[in-house]
């Protein structure tokens, strides 16, 4: 297909450069939104090391998402000052309600929520990020519209 056809050339175009599965890796993530799975026998093969070597850098990296991300993007705050109010309890409901586990996306493809560490909104928390818009003082209301069909 025109996607494989690109992903093969973003692939190896930096074979044989420094830090080259690195670059390749960001430039799929970057066209595709993220790394699908088809494209690991491609790196481990242009790259000349194990499949398990490729999976191994993907997973140690978060930047490297191995499923599309949801239409909605919420990224709730889990550091410290967010914590000691409660920003746990307010990513248990937001899973809840929404019925997937952090990391992840709604079957439907509408929503994703993802773990992220301090957002800078520290003294207005808990903060939480939706669709690159910083949320402060963030309660589980905010999660109702996303929870319904029409979101
Ligand atoms: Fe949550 Fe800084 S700790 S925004």
């Amino acid at each position: 297909s025109q996607s494989q056809r690109v992903n093969h050339d973003l692939i190896t175009a930096h074979v044989g450069e420094v830090g080259g599965l690195m670059r390749a890796l960001n430039a799929l993530q970057e066209h595709d939104g993220y790394i699908d799975a088809a494209n690991v026998p491609k790196l481990a093969k242009a790259f000349n090391i194990t499949k398990a070597e490729v999976k191994g850098v993907i997973s140690f990296y978060d930047d490297f998402t191995r499923a599309p991300k949801g239409k909605h993007v919420i990224r709730i705050c889990q550091a410290e000052a967010c914590q000691a109010v409660g920003s746990r309890a307010l990513t248990a409901a937001a899973l809840e309600k929404l019925g997937i586990g952090l990391g992840e996306t709604t079957p439907d493809g509408r929503v994703t929520v993802e773990a992220v560490y301090c957002l800078g909104l520290c003294a207005s928390g808990p903060a939480a990020m939706v669709d690159g818009e910083l949320k402060g003082r963030v309660t589980a209301g905010l999660f109702d519209a996303f929870a319904e069909d029409e979101a």
